[in-house]
């Protein structure tokens, strides 16, 4: 059994620590640790499922164990950080593919995004040389090495952006001009050297398994019936309104998103006040509409698992201005409604609610709640 401490583990911070992990900073993500702890202590069989798979930590973990799973999420920039740390990569190639890259001299003649405040967060250079990066990775072949690489500049551009993530948005903060070229290819041979040091699973005795990280809306997906050996997966934060501004920047750059989503996808619509539902009475519009999305996913989950196969959610309460939301407890009635068996709720850590968020300050839960099938 895995030694963990569980307060740290529904974090990424551990993560920084691990190699391929630590490849792309993913706020919302929980670490390797939590992975390993979950299949250890409810043995969990192959293959597991994800449905909010984020930036990959379960699918990584499970293929680092030899274990098969299969992740979903929105986000297409999530998905990209998902797919290329778990690819199985020819290392040749690769490296051939990144050192003729490197011969190039940057010399960017297409457009510059349209959208203004994109423009403002660089300087010209810096960003004439990301987008000609850029356009010569989408016209590779190899779709495992576009990947890889465009993992590899979408960091980049996050490093040498006018901006930081802080807290939950992006604050514009000038820094000094970045050498693109310079930070892009030492990222990108810091990637290959964590494949080099990770000996491909069959030479430590496992089964190499390549997970599927797919892009759909887990409200809407339904799974292979009776197929799973475990579940574990975290939601988004119940009444984190600025979701995705965090990586507005990636997302209006790189992929042909919209561009900035006010709320999580969960929860996005709120429910009126008519038809509350049995979970939330009382509860703020958002929570509830949080909830019933959240029901949905219940039920499009249970379907997939094995009879006996277990469920983690690693879910944390909301702060709103005049009631803190213990989603631990609500999630934990919701299950059961819809014919999960409880098996117990694991407190792992006490989030302080601001009095900005809240004028009822206080704390709420950070959980595993944990379902059988
Ligand atoms: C808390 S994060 C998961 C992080 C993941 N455990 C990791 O370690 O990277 C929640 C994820 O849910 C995704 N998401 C939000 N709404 C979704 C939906 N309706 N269906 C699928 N994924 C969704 C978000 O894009 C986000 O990546």
């Amino acid at each position: 059994m895995h030694e963990v401490n569980l307060a740290e583990a529904v974090t990424f911070t551990p993560n920084k620590r691990e190699p391929i992990h630590n490849w792309f900073y993913y706020k919302e993500g929980f670490s390797r640790g939590l992975v390993d702890y979950c299949i250890d202590r409810y043995r969990m069989e192959e293959p597991v499922l994800d449905p909010f798979c984020g930036s990959g930590t379960t699918l990584l973990a499970c293929k680092q164990r030899g274990l098969m799973s299969v992740g979903i999420d929105v986000s297409p920039l999530a998905l990209l950080a998902a797919r290329a740390k778990t690819h199985a990569y020819d290392l040749e190639g690769l490296r051939n593919a990144v050192l003729e890259l490197k011969k190039l001299k940057p010399e960017f003649k297409g457009n510059p995004p349209k959208q203004d405040w994109v423009r403002k967060l660089f300087y010209a250079k810096t960003l004439e040389n990301i987008l000609f990066y850029k356009e010569r990775i989408e016209e590779m072949k190899d779709e495992l090495i576009r990947d890889f690489l465009l993992l590899g500049l979408v960091d980049t551009a996050g490093r040498v952006a006018n901006a930081v993530k802080a807290g939950g948005s992006l604050r514009r903060e000038k820094k000094p001009p970045l050498p693109v070229k310079k930070l892009f290819f030492s990222k990108l041979k810091f990637m290959y050297r964590d494949l080099k040091k990770s000996p491909p699973a069959p030479e430590r005795g496992l089964p190499a398994v390549e997970p599927e990280a797919v892009e759909s809306d887990a409200r809407k997906t339904s799974f292979v019936e009776n197929h799973f050996g475990g579940l574990i997966t975290s939601p988004p934060y119940l009444n984190k309104i600025e979701y995705t501004t965090v990586y507005k920047m990636e997302l209006a750059l790189f992929f042909k998103a919209q561009e900035t989503r006010l709320r999580a996808f969960i929860g996005e619509e709120a429910a009126d006040e008519g038809g509350a539902p049995a979970t939330g009475a009382g509860l703020p519009p958002i929570a509830r509409a949080y909830f019933e999305d959240l029901e949905k996913v219940l039920r499009n989950c249970l379907p997939a698992l094995k009879p006996g196969a277990k469920a983690v959610f690693n879910i944390a309460g909301g702060c709103f201005p005049d009631q803190l939301v213990e989603s631990d407890q609500l999630l934990a009635e919701l299950g059961q409604r819809v014919g999960f068996k409880p098996v117990e709720i694991i407190p792992c850590r006490k989030i302080q609610c601001h009095a900005l968020r809240s004028m009822k300050t206080g704390t709420v839960n950070e959980s595993l709640v944990v379902f059988e099938k």
